[in-house]
């Protein structure tokens, strides 16, 4: 497997993260992808408190020897200060920030030796990362699942600026799951690539079945815009309930209208009992190139198989 400066900076064996995934990044699917040589992400923003967080951070420790890191998403409603704290106090070695700015918190991780990564959604949020002292970047391209960000970049065009105008390593989210598109965000610039869709249809991941069944079957169109009128757009899994908010959304809903539609105990219904009908759930474009739930080892298997096929592909261009 190729070695790169994200592979050397974390010292795993894949340049693979799987990026935080609200409710979802705990200890099965964070200890089989740090077990199957990629990155693993704890992310916090899945437990009530940091004792919670503690707990699955020692069950994590427990079912891999190779290293993991907790995903902060900054501004959302969990006691994040707390979080921080319960990572230097669990001595995890890296942690991914997201959602804002993440200035507060990096004397503190950085004291504790924490070697930090911000996401940003766009080249001039990542250069503020950069010039914080983030010891590498994630750019979030327009194709993600989730939040990204206000202006429409997509990966391709995302990264190569990202590498044009930063100096520390890239990784490379949004609309990355097969062994071709690792190369491909390589070649463009990336030392690595950060992804969330991919893991919702692998067997570890504690989502209700039933929604994994019904992500099998979706392809690349089959996602949906909402939380635009209330400055948050995210992409989505494309459910009738999901077309409702997004009508309500333009026939100008207000907040309170909205809210049954995106609040967390509504998406916690969603992906632990299977119930379409309530919530919504994050959901990148690339959900159109995966069609089988598989083991997390076979995931990374399968793509890096692909990767020497591309990458042989590639050799007999003999540009
Ligand atoms: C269901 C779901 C939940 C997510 N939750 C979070 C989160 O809590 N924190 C975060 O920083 N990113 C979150 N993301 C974004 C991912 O970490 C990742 O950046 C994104 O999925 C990459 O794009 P992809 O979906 O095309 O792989 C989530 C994505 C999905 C699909």
């Amino acid at each position: 497997m190729m070695q790169t400066e994200i592979t050397r900076l974390f010292s795993i064996k894949y340049p693979i993260i799987q990026g935080g995934l609200q409710g979802l990044g705990t200890s099965p699917l964070v200890s089989a992808v740090s077990n199957a040589g990629g990155l693993g992400l704890i992310t916090a923003g899945s437990y009530e408190d940091k004792q919670e967080m503690l707990k699955d951070i020692e069950v994590v420790k427990k079912n891999t020897n190779n290293p993991f890191g907790v995903n902060l998403a900054i501004g959302i409603r969990r006691p994040m200060d707390e979080f921080v704290e319960g990572v230097i106090e669990a001595n995890v070695p890296i942690v991914f920030t997201s959602g804002n700015n993440p200035e507060k918190y990096m004397d503190d991780l950085k004291a504790a030796g924490i070697k930090v990564v911000h996401v940003a959604p766009s080249v001039r949020f990542a250069k503020k990362a950069e010039s914080l002292g983030c010891d590498a970047v994630v750019v979030n391209g327009y194709e993600c699942g989730g939040h990204p960000g206000k202006d429409d970049t997509t990966s391709l065009t995302l990264i190569q600026k990202a590498k044009k105008e930063l100096s520390i390593p890239i990784i490379a989210a949004g609309g990355f799951s097969t062994g071709r598109s690792v190369l491909a965000a390589i070649v463009l610039g990336a030392s690595g690539v950060q992804m969330g869709t991919r893991f919702l249809l692998s067997k570890e991941i504690n989502l209700h079945q039933q929604v994994k069944e019904y992500l099998e079957n979706m392809q690349e169109t089959d996602t949906i815009m909402v939380k635009q009128s209330i400055g948050k757009k995210a992409r989505v899994m494309k459910t009738e309930h999901a077309m409702e908010l997004s009508h309500i959304e333009k026939q100008g809903a207000t907040f309170d209208e909205i809210f049954p539609y995106i609040s967390g105990e509504a998406y916690k219904e969603l992906i632990t009992t299977g119930n379409l009908d309530v919530g919504i759930m994050a959901l990148g474009q690339t959900i159109g190139l995966i069609d089988e739930v598989k083991t997390v080892s076979a995931i990374f298997e399968e793509i890096n198989e692909e990767i020497q096929l591309a990458f042989r592909e590639f050799l007999e261009l003999r540009i």
